[in-house]
């Protein structure tokens, strides 16, 4: 089926009151396993791609096996470039052929942070590439930055960010943080209700892993339309190999554990799915 851009998924999505889960991705494993979840389930999907993961393996080898798999794949599929953190990477990313790009200057001044946002928009426009940027901080460990200052998203600075900026979507900081979370967050529900009351493009949340999921369902219906989840597919993936490893102590052949880390991975993946809402919306 197709390689599409997150566009089309993402506002669908809004219309229907569903998300598009988003799921960040560090090998040839973990893009398997990603879309032979999504095909179980019949949903479209976004698989991700961070700086430190570009870092590992390469924008062209994430490209190459995406693009292979989805072009084979019976649901559509979207590749998003995920906290880019700067023009130049934005501008790789769009170039080896990514489907959808985010710039992330949630760490810049407000004014700043448009300037850097309008130039990836305007970049990526002649191609019709959705531009996804955050506004206020989401907490934790994001990548290889710590953020130990989080700041909530203002609605009246999401209405003018939006205006200025042309973006096609809005990661939104409403108390969520990327990684392990200690006790439960507390999410500010209302707040990003007031938000969508006046943002009319999708909205994102971002540091899914470990919300409740009870909490990820009432932000959904509250108008987020793209959830991303990293940490507990990374989790999912190691646990099966080291339980494979731990049986058999004397395998060697990468292939027999790999097939074990992708099918914990597929198995978190299709729960995400569920949780999204976005099963059979292909
Ligand atoms: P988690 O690692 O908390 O799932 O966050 C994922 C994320 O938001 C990636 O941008």
């Amino acid at each position: 089926m197709a390689f599409v851009t997150t566009e089309q998924m993402l506002r669908t999505a809004d219309q229907e009151g569903y998300a598009v889960g988003a799921f960040n991705v560090e090998n040839m494993e973990m893009v398997m396993a990603v879309i032979k979840a999504a095909e179980e389930m019949n949903a479209p999907a976004i698989l991700q791609t961070t700086p430190s993961t570009i870092k590992y393996a390469g924008l062209p080898l994430y490209y190459a096996n995406v693009k292979a798999a989805a072009k084979s794949a019976k649901v559509p599929i979207a590749l998003h470039l995920d906290h880019g953190n700067s023009f130049s990477l934005a501008m790789q990313a769009l170039r080896v052929g990514y489907t959808s790009i985010m710039i992330d200057g949630s760490h810049e001044a407000f004014d700043d942070n448009i300037l850097l946002t309008q130039s990836v928009v305007k970049a990526c426009a002649p191609s019709g590439i959705p531009v996804e940027a955050e506004l206020g901080k989401v907490g934790g460990k994001e990548d290889d930055l710590d953020c130990n200052d989080p700041g909530y998203t203002d609605p009246d600075d999401a209405v003018k960010f939006v205006e200025e900026t042309g973006i096609s979507s809005l990661a939104v900081a409403i108390g969520t943080a990327h990684g392990i979370y200690k006790g439960e967050p507390k999410l500010d529900v209302e707040r990003l209700s007031e938000i969508r009351k006046r943002v009319s493009i999708p909205l994102v949340l971002h540091g899914a892993s470990g919300v409740p999921d009870e909490a990820v369902r009432e932000c959904i219906r509250r108008g987020i339309s793209k959830v991303n989840f990293a940490t507990e597919l990374r989790i999912a993936y190691s646990n099966g190999i080291k339980q494979f490893l731990k049986d058999n102590p004397d395998a060697f052949d990468p292939k027999k554990y790999g097939v074990v880390g992708m099918e914990y991975v597929t198995k978190v993946v299709k729960d995400k799915i569920n949780v999204c809402g976005c099963a059979n919306r292909v």
